[in-house]
């Protein structure tokens, strides 16, 4: 097993971009079991995750095959870069999704309603819970019943088979006692695009990652309308062809990248940067004095700004584009959403594209403290919740955070506490007294972002701080600590027995 040995107090600096969304990229592979055509998806970042779903697919009848068509040297397992990963499906009988694989990745469950759809039966073992909570996947099961799924459970498997007559749309409501579900959208969305009829699927979840897989799923011929807003409607198309599709950046490790230059005084630009699916993390970051202000391209106010680059420096014609402006337009967008519940994408857009922005950030010297909720989208992230713990830990005063998505995602808090925080817990909130220094020490990463919090902890922290058990990070970051090195932080990956020597 692999640790992070950091050594706390650099400040971070120069430029990095936002790799492709793991979150978005998971529904989308397993949309390939769909379609008889192939599948290039672009900017699929190198992650545990991915290679676990293109795994799982292998053993679903899918094969990679490379831009002549041919079988992929080396397989699902050959490496990949941003310029894409294809598929095609080359065994349509399979449909049993095993325990082994599904054990290691509960996204696993995203290949239900896309297998049920195009192969009229699916196996899938049931994802357990996990570090953050129990996870059920009733509100899943809810919604490939209601579009008249036969749906049984033996040995562990959920066994789903198609009915005479095929699946057919109807309203379904998708809510439960904490909101919608992500990849429960996901997999009736899926089941649905290839049902007869229309499906109105309520209290959907409003995620980019699910406007980004309906936008994928149009691409290849279905008829989804309104994603992004909590009533999707979903036309029943008979195919759906191959395509190629660029992922949506991942609007995550932006947020991990941004507070890891807050939390080191540092001064980082970040490109690829989707501004757009941001507005509440922004917004509170804005509050805690931190400044993320969007640059426009190819304008030269007062000549070219060089920037200094993760390996280097680059002159460029990058400014600001009026900072002010467009944050209040982001404010006010981020605002009338949330309250209306619309995503008018063109509300804040200042002539980028809003998904794919370079930012600047930087922050005041002394962070302030604010009280967050986290709720889903586009409220702020549960999965930005223990970074934020992380870098208020170092604001001046008392923060209040609450976890409304998973109640028990504070793994995170006793660790902190390792390292000289002041954190209460009462239930799903915490009361975070600012401290001025946090201190190294050894702790254990317990799941993917309670180990990006861990991490930024200690690239702030006085003195050693070795992060145990990174393989959970490694699930959703890609090379983290070559892209932290690569922006000034003093950081190595070692395995178990080469730390026995820096113990
Ligand atoms: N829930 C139910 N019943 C269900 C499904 C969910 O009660 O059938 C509850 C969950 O227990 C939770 C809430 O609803 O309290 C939301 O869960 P959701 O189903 O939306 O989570 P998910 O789809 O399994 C995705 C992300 C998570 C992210 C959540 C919430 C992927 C692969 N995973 O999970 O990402 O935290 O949505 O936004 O997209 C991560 O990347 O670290 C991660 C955990």
């Amino acid at each position: 097993m692999d640790s992070f040995v950091i050594e706390g107090g650099e400040r971070l600096s120069g430029r990095v971009r936002v790799n492709g969304s793991k979150n978005a990229a998971l529904p989308m592979l397993a949309v390939a079991l769909m379609t008889d055509g192939d599948v290039t998806l672009r900017d699929v970042p190198a992650l545990a995750d991915i290679r676990n779903m293109l795994r799982l697919l292998g053993t679903l009848g899918v094969s990679r095959v490379n831009e002549q068509g041919q079988a992929e040297e080396g397989g699902l397992d050959a490496p990949w870069d941003a310029s894409g990963i294809r598929l095609r499906v080359t065994n349509p009988e399979a449909s049993h999704a095993t325990y082994d694989i599904v054990k290691t990745m509960r996204a696993s469950i995203c290949t239900l309603g896309p297998m049920l759809a195009k192969r009229g039966e699916a196996r899938v073992s049931m994802p357990g819970g996990c570090a953050i909570g129990d996870r059920p996947v009733d509100l899943h099961l809810r919604g490939l019943a209601a579009l008249g799924a036969q749906i049984t459970q033996t040995s562990g498997d959920i066994i789903a088979r198609v009915p005479k007559g095929g699946l057919v749309g109807t309203t379904v409501f998708l809510g439960g006692p904490f909101g919608s579900t992500v990849l429960g959208t996901a997999n009736v969305m899926c089941a649905a695009a290839l049902a007869k009829g229309r499906t109105i699927i309520e209290c959907a979840a409003c995620e980019p990652e699910i406007v980004d897989l309906a936008n994928l799923l149009n691409a290849m011929g279905a008829k989804i309308t309104n994603a992004g807003s909590p009533r999707l409607i979903i036309d029943g198309v008979e195919r759906l062809s191959g395509v190629d599709y660029a992922v949506i950046p991942d609007r995550i490790e932006a947020g991990t990248l941004v507070m890891a230059a807050a939390m080191t005084n540092g001064e980082l630009y970040l490109d690829n940067y989707p501004s757009d699916c941001l507005l509440a993390m922004n917004y509170v970051l804005e509050s805690a004095g931190v400044r993320i202000v969007p640059i426009r391209a190819g304008e030269r106010a007062g000549g070219a700004t060089g920037l200094a680059t993760s390996t280097g420096t680059a002159a460029t014609g990058i400014v600001e584009a009026s900072p002010l402006a467009t944050i209040a337009a982001r404010n006010r967008a981020s605002l009338l959403s949330m309250i209306t519940g619309s995503s008018d994408p063109t509300l804040g857009a200042d002539g980028d594209d809003p998904m794919r922005q370079t930012v600047r950030v930087t922050c005041d010297r002394v962070l302030r403290p604010v009280e967050v909720t986290t709720q889903p989208h586009p409220g702020y992230p549960t999965d930005l919740q223990a970074q934020l713990v992380s870098m208020l830990c170092l604001a001046d005063g008392n923060s209040v955070i609450t976890e409304k998505i998973f109640p028990d995602r504070f793994l995170h808090v006793a660790e902190l506490l390792r390292m000289g925080a002041k954190i209460n817990r009462v239930g799903a909130t915490v009361v975070i007294n600012g401290v001025r220094r946090l201190k190294g020490a050894p702790v254990m990463a317990s799941d993917l972002r309670a180990s990006a919090g861990l991490v930024l902890a200690g690239l702030a922290a006085e003195g050693t701080t070795i992060v145990n058990r990174v393989y959970h990070l490694d699930r959703g970051y890609e090379r983290l600590e070559d892209r932290l090195r690569g922006l000034g932080a003093r950081v190595e990956r070692v395995n178990e027995k080469e730390l026995t020597s820096v113990d």
